[in-house]
């Protein structure tokens, strides 16, 4: 069995190329002249790196026909949701003509590969609390050029299934983190700045920005798990939310770092890290994915923030 991992030099592909070589699947990985390499560095003797630009039609044209997965999971993108308010143009051509591009090429080839594309919570967008927890079903009302990304990379995955027939499976994910998260990302930035506290590099001040929003966290080796069971045993066309099922303040989430580390901090807010407009509240209701593949989360959020920050201090 061959699999395809799109983005596997990010921290979710190399989490899913560590989880799919425990399955004994030999895994092929895109990156590009840019990537950086160290979080699949422990991997490069296992598995196999194609340089390919997915916003290049003939790039993936030529990895796909070399190739000929079997399995392909998408994780490529740009994922930042700040950095899609200062290039949104960029973000959307990135995620939608990449995915465009993947989808086209194994049409051409008529591959019958099943195909995993990462889509995201965010696309729920602004969520009324009593729309909480979160079910496939409630309407997108998304926030951020991000998220309008999401929705378009997520509906263009039903649309080729029933246009063409695609075998493609929309994982819907909450946050998710864990070690190799990368820094910008709240719990990897706020476990970053207590570490660097703990070393004396920094002073005793932790820079934050919205400590209101709520977030349903996942730990990302549950979540490789989930596209693995998504390409099992979930249903073409489909959507799944794939959540913890609990959510905390980024307050609350803070707290539950600081409560594994001795430091004294203060708390400032950083008035660059405020957005336009913040998506208030993810909660997510996993049944339905439960439902189909069995899935459900396995890692503790305290260990996962555990995790994270030992990963921090090995660095
Ligand atoms: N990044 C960051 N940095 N976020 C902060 C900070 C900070 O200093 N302080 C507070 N926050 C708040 C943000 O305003 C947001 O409400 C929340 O923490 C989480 O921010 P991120 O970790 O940047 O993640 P996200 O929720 O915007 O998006 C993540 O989850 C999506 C799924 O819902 C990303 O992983 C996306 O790629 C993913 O699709």
């Amino acid at each position: 069995m061959k699999a395809l991992v799109t983005g596997i030099s990010g921290f979710v592909g190399s989490h899913m190329a560590e989880f799919l070589l425990h399955q004994g699947v030999e895994v092929v990985g895109t990156i590009r002249n840019r990537s950086r390499m160290d979080h699949i560095s422990h991997l490069r003797k296992d598995i196999r790196l194609a340089e390919c630009e997915l916003r290049d039609p003939f790039s993936v044209e030529t990895l796909i026909g070399q190739e000929k997965p079997e399995l392909i999971f998408h994780l490529a993108a740009q994922s930042f949701v700040p950095t899609s308010w200062n290039s949104p143009i960029d973000t959307i051509h990135n995620n939608v003509a990449g995915q465009v591009n993947l989808f086209e090429a194994v049409r051409r080839f008529e591959l019958p590969a099943k195909i995993q594309i990462a889509c995201s919570s965010e696309e729920y967008g602004q969520v009324e609390p009593e729309e909480t927890p979160i079910r496939e079903t409630n309407p997108l009302r998304p926030l951020s050029p991000y998220a309008i990304s999401k929705v378009a990379q997520d509906y263009l995955g039903y649309q080729y299934f029933r246009s063409y027939g695609l075998h493609v499976v929309r994982t819907i994910t909450f946050n998710h983190t864990g070690p190799r998260r990368g820094e910008n990302f709240v719990t990897s930035n706020f476990a970053k700045q207590i570490v660097d506290i703990e070393k004396g590099r920094k002073a005793p001040v932790i820079h934050v920005g919205n400590l209101e929003a709520k977030r349903d966290f996942t730990d990302v080796r549950d979540v490789v798990r989930g596209y693995w069971l998504a390409l099992e045993k979930g249903q073409p066309g489909e959507n799944y939310n794939i959540a913890s099922g609990t959510c905390y303040t980024i307050a609350e989430m803070l707290n539950t770092l600081l409560s594994f580390s001795n430091v004294d901090i203060e708390v400032q807010t950083d008035p660059s890290r405020l957005r336009p407009s913040d998506v208030q509240i993810l909660l997510g209701d996993y049944r339905k994915f439960n439902e189909a593949t069995g899935w459900k989360p396995e890692i503790p959020f305290e260990r996962t923030m555990q995790d994270l920050l030992q990963y921090w201090r090995s660095q």
